[in-house]
């Protein structure tokens, strides 16, 4: 069945009345441009929900660098058919102005996680995601709520604000889906160019096989990369690292 689509606020808030009595529904919030990552969480979601929906909403707020927000890849029809795949039976798909009433006056902000890691290398980056996650959560009002480990700091955030804010869904982690060379799929991974996308697979070797963070710096440099950190957290080793214009992000285990 193809998914209904949600375009605005009032919709969405009829269609959430609507769905009063249901026990289960499970949402998947993402910026579009799907691929088997995202694939994973729907999955996931469908298997523990009577409904499952999902966002599709590139959320200007989040990116501190205009460029990046210009080239975001946006790929509505593939994500439609994998939508309908993954039997989604809403998907949300706003406009700007229709999520930021306020235009961005109000917003959450938390103190102390955001500012390290990719928080320090893209300042505003995580108030623009809580803000918009907490609004997407007011809307859809889900019962659980799906999260890739693949961005590890945003999910310790979203449970983080979960937590303060006494909201009242559970959060729901999926482990990291690679490509077969061992890549993390991400949308950004498209705009990788051919050679920088046969380099891009060492990120994940190179952060997993050094012995500690100072090392990983080195070989990554050494192979190409522009390393933004490598730093442990949680036992995790977290990296983001740029190859030309892309910035990729990834972690592992410790
Ligand atoms: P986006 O990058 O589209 O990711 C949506 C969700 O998919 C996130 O929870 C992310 O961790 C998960 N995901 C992405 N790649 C994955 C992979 N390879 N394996 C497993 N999960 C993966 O993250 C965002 O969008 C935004 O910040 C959002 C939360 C939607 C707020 O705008």
């Amino acid at each position: 069945m193809r998914p209904t689509i949600l375009r605005t606020v009032t919709e969405t808030l009829a269609w959430r009345a609507s769905m009063a009595a249901s026990p289960s529904i499970g949402f998947v919030p993402t910026m579009g441009a799907l691929h088997a990552g995202h694939a994973k969480l729907l999955e996931k979601a469908r298997s523990e929900n009577q409904s499952v929906v999902l966002s599709l909403f590139v959320n200007p707020t989040q990116f501190n660098n205009p460029k990046d927000l210009e080239t975001y890849p946006v790929t509505w029809d593939e994500d439609l058919a994998l939508a309908e795949r993954e039997g989604v039976d809403v998907i949300f798909a706003p406009t700007r102005s229709e999520l930021y009433p306020d235009d961005y006056r109000f917003r959450v902000t938390e103190t102390n996680l955001s500012t390290k890691f990719c928080g320090a290398h893209r300042p505003g980056h995580f108030d623009g995601v809580l803000s918009v996650v907490l609004k997407l959560f007011q809307l859809i009002a889900p019962h659980k709520a799906y999260f890739g480990e693949k961005d590890f700091q945003q999910l310790q955030l979203v449970r983080g604000m979960v937590e303060a804010f006494f909201l009242r869904l559970q959060i729901v982690s999926v482990a990291t889906v690679r490509e077969s060379d061992g890549l993390a799929m991400s949308s950004r991974n498209r705009l990788l160019t051919p050679e920088h996308r046969l380099l891009a697979p060492r990120l994940h070797e190179i952060t997993q096989r050094a012995d500690n963070c100072e090392q990983a710096k080195i070989q990554l440099s050494e192979a190409g990369f522009v390393v933004d950190y490598v730093e442990d957290f949680l036992g995790r080793r977290l990296v983001a690292a740029s190859l030309g214009k892309v910035r990729l992000i990834d972690n592992v285990e410790i």
